[in-house]
């Protein structure tokens, strides 16, 4: 049974006061906060596990390499990935992106075309450009409209048969928008291209089964997720991951060596290349469990009703626009006051002890759009609460009034 108060009790940060009042966490799109059960894994790790792994044969060596290899079943089981081996750990999502577009170097060339959507987080649209530049492909965008909905239809228009990869969020940071890829991966599918996901906003608030939707790539980052920063995963199907070249070489990633000829390791270490984040990825697997505990429906259902609370309380407020409309979207809002700059607002809420995000939220593609500088972005979680809500609201109302 989904308690908002007990979810509470698990997250320490957020019973601390900031600038003298009650901390309000609505930054959860640029990261969620962590549970006790998450940081406790992390201490026990380093006060009882802590060694390298896959290479000792010493005790901690191997219980390290167990806690680390059984935390990449659990990540395989949340996504439904058919293989364990199609898990490879990242520091996060924008290393999983510019490994794909690294790997894709090998396989484009010109007259290829790749297509993204004007809905992207600049990790989204940096590494295909820089793709791009490397093997003279072309880079096409789909559009949006007023409401932060990608034209679907134009898409359907921009695929052919030089269209070789398609690359789209699950859900914009920026608005919040649920983008539709179970049909964007079937229309692309139907030209033969390859589809990239990026999850780093839809795995906190819905749980993806990767074989179902048949994406290619699904890539997340554990810190959006409750665990910790500087690890995450990409999700490859294996007969991609078996066609994209190594991303870095070094240590790890290698089967022999020799001065003459280097051969690599099978999945998933060919791309695993360093001693990676160990703790990290044990702690995103205890993440990923406290999630699932929670639940991801009741998750849902929660953030929803969060979201609709907030939408119409901010609404009341004369000259507060909303940037993000559409119907299927999740618990983020992104707002202006009329003449008022969003990092002012933003200013005056951390006063009041209301994180929100200012600014462009690395999307300036849909800024521009709006033909804004940036909002202020307000993004719930679970843990969030309709009081905090509450205290949102009055701020946001003090903000207009003393800076009107
Ligand atoms: C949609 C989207 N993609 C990619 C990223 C980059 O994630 P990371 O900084 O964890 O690599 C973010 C982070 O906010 C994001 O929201």
């Amino acid at each position: 049974m989904f308690k908002v108060e007990n979810i509470r009790k698990d997250f320490p940060i957020l019973s601390r006061q900031v600038n003298g009042k009650p901390l309000v966490y609505f930054d959860n799109a640029a990261t969620s906060q962590t549970p006790q059960q998450v940081i406790d894994v992390i201490v026990d790790y380093y006060s009882n596990y802590n060694a390298n792994i896959h290479r000792g044969v010493h005790a901690l060596s191997q219980e390290a390499t167990d806690l680390y290899e059984q935390a990449r079943y659990k990540i395989q089981a949340h996504f439904n990935a058919k293989h364990a081996h199609e898990i490879i750990y990242t520091s996060g999502t924008t290393h999983g992106i510019n490994l794909v577009a690294n790997g894709f170097s090998a396989l484009l060339k010109k007259g290829d075309e790749i297509i993204v959507s004007a809905l992207e987080h600049h990790s989204n649209i940096v590494p295909w450009q820089m793709l791009c530049e490397r093997t003279g492909a072309s880079l096409k965008v789909i559009p949006m409209n007023q409401n932060g909905e990608l034209e679907i239809k134009l898409f359907e228009t921009l695929l052919n048969q030089n269209t070789k990869l398609v690359f789209v969020n699950h859900i914009s940071n920026a608005l919040g928008t649920i983008n539709p890829i179970e049909h964007i991966i079937k229309k692309a599918h139907e030209v033969g291209a390859a589809v990239l996901v990026d999850g780093a906003q839809s795995s906190p608030h819905i749980k993806p089964d990767v074989q179902a939707l048949d994406v290619d790539f699904y890539v997340v980052s554990a810190h959006k997720m409750c665990g910790p920063t500087g690890v995450g995963v990409l999700y490859g199907k294996e007969e991609w991951l078996n066609k994209l070249p190594p991303y870095q070489g070094g240590g790890e990633m290698i089967a022999e060596v020799t001065f003459e000829k280097t051969t690599y390791a099978a999945l998933p270490h060919k791309f695993e290349a360093g001693t990676p984040n160990i703790c990290g990825g044990i702690a995103f697997g205890t993440a990923i469990d406290y999630m699932n505990a929670v639940g991801f429906d009741a998750i849902a259902s929660y953030e929803h009703e969060l979201l609709e609370y907030a939408t119409e309380k901010l609404l009341e407020i004369e000259g507060l626009k909303i940037y993000g409309t559409s119907e299927r979207k999740t618990s983020v809002i992104s707002f202006n006051l009329e003449g008022i700059h969003p990092y002012d607002v933003g200013t005056i809420l951390d006063k009041l002890g209301v994180a929100v995000r200012t600014g462009h939220h690395c999307a300036q593609p849909i800024m521009d759009y709006f033909k804004i500088p940036g909002t202020v972005r307000a993004s719930f979680a679970f843990y969030n609460t309709k009081a905090e809500i509450d205290v949102l609201v009055e701020g946001v109302k003090k903000a207009k009034m003393m800076l009107s």
